[in-house]
């Protein structure tokens, strides 16, 4: 089992190119399912969950391979329409492939995925949402049986503005006969992403990045290049990695658009972030000022993943910090591995209070989840002395090789 070693203390500089968002290809990797062409990925992240989704595409006959940063995947050989256990079990966001197989296939078979390490992740309103265009779903036994030989548009509206079901229904009303509209959509710049190729692709849908998605279905797809926005919460990882442990850096290719909640935060605890279209440049001083409260909420809201890495920048500020986790219901379990670095966090329910501690000193510590593991590294880069972070692989989830990025920022980081 890989480990990372980070040894702390020393001001970053340095330069990274952010990598292609995960969220972003996901659900971009399903939508090729549409297209029955050729698709070519820009800017793909290599990442353990985008591995999971290329081996779903496999076992359902499709082609994929990588050139460099660039995936192309062939969609034209689809012959299943069923996700094993096994598969579905590697990756939670495999949901979101129901929606394309429907569409394709008029039929799908997937087992429930169930929860994960931040809680129950129910799909209520994805089902509820295919079952309005619809399809005929029975839940036996954890497996779903779907059957669509038709689906038509209508209006859907969400009883709240879910990224992932919104993106299901999308892809599922490309396949679908007449107008849907997705009331009380996610907004979420990779909402935006996902439409944007769709539109590539010959769709028609419009209005992402608004609370009302639009889709005009029955269009036949073609494939495309498409080239992935960078990933905002990588970059938000490393923004707060300069302001945890002081310095200057630049991220080439960030969007500070699609991250103002978190910069604005940023310069509150005193850091200078700028932007331009080339990146985001930002420098930190000796220590961080305490901020306002910060409330997870839906897009354009404070990012749920976003939290912890905002916890680990804000470790050794002056003052103290209230945290309200209003999206996910576990979403604290980083909390006693930075408390063995010597951090000052107290959790009731929702909320937590991060009271500033002049250090932090290195210990060994365990990822608990993928924003929760990148986490500890910002905290380790801000430590004196060594920390030894195991059970990265929930990391490899979302980052190429955080170890390589946070040295050509300057820091210390070693994978073992
Ligand atoms: C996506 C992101 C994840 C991010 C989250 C919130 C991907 C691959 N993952 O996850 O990184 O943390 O958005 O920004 O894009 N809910 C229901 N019923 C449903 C669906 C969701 O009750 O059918 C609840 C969830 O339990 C959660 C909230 O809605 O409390 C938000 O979930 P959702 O927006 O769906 O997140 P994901 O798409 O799973």
């Amino acid at each position: 089992m890989s480990q990372l070693f980070i040894r702390g203390g020393g001001r970053l500089r340095g330069e990274v190119t952010v990598q292609g968002a995960k969220n972003s290809v996901l659900p971009i990797l399903a939508a090729t399912l549409l297209t029955g062409d050729t698709v070519e990925l820009r800017g793909c992240p290599r990442l353990r969950d985008v591995d999971a989704s290329v081996r779903i595409l496999e076992s359902l006959g499709c082609e994929a391979h990588w050139e460099g940063g660039c995936l192309s995947v062939d969609t034209a050989g689809l012959k299943g329409c069923e996700i094993s256990d096994r598969l579905m079990r590697e990756m939670r966001s495999s949901a979101i492939f129901l929606g394309a197989i429907l569409a394709r296939q008029g039929q799908a078979e997937l087992s429930y995925p169930g929860g994960c390490e931040l809680g129950p992740r129910p799909i209520d309103l994805h089902l509820s949402g295919l079952r309005d265009l619809g399809a005929e779903i029975d839940d036996a036994g954890g497996v779903l049986y779907c059957r669509a030989p038709r689906l038509r548009g209508r209006e859907i509206v969400l009883s709240l503005p879910s990224v992932g079901a919104t993106e299901n229904l999308m892809l599922a009303a490309c396949g679908a006969s007449g107008v849907t509209t997705i009331a009380n959509a996610a907004r979420e710049p990779e909402i935006v992403d996902l439409q944007n190729f769709l539109v590539s692709c010959g769709a028609r849908v419009s209005g992402a990045g608004t609370s009302t998605v639009a889709v005009e279905g029955g269009q036949k797809l073609h494939g495309c290049t498409y080239t992935v926005m960078p990933d905002r919460i990588v970059t938000a990882t490393y923004l707060c990695a300069a302001a945890a442990a002081g310095g200057e850096i630049f991220l080439r290719n960030a969007r500070e658009e699609h991250l103002s909640t978190v910069t604005a935060i940023l310069r509150e605890a005193g850091c200078a972030v700028s932007a331009d279209a080339a990146g985001i440049s930002c420098s930190a001083g000796e220590r961080l000022q305490a901020v306002r409260p910060v409330r997870t909420a839906p897009y354009p809201g404070f990012p749920t993943d976003a939290q912890a890495i905002l916890m680990a920048a804000l470790l050794r500020s002056r003052g103290a910090t209230l945290f309200e986790e209003n999206i996910f219901e576990n979403r604290y379990r980083h909390v006693d591995e930075l408390t063995r670095m010597g951090a000052h966090i107290r959790v009731s329910g929702r909320a937590a209070v991060v009271t500033g501690v002049e250090a932090l000193h290195g210990a060994p510590v365990r990822c608990t989840d993928l924003r929760g593991g990148a986490a500890l590294c910002v905290a380790a880069l801000a430590a004196e002395g060594e920390t030894r972070i195991s059970e990265i692989c929930h990391i490899d989830r979302g980052y190429e090789d955080i170890a390589r990025d946070l040295r050509a920022l300057g820091g210390d980081a070693v994978r073992v």
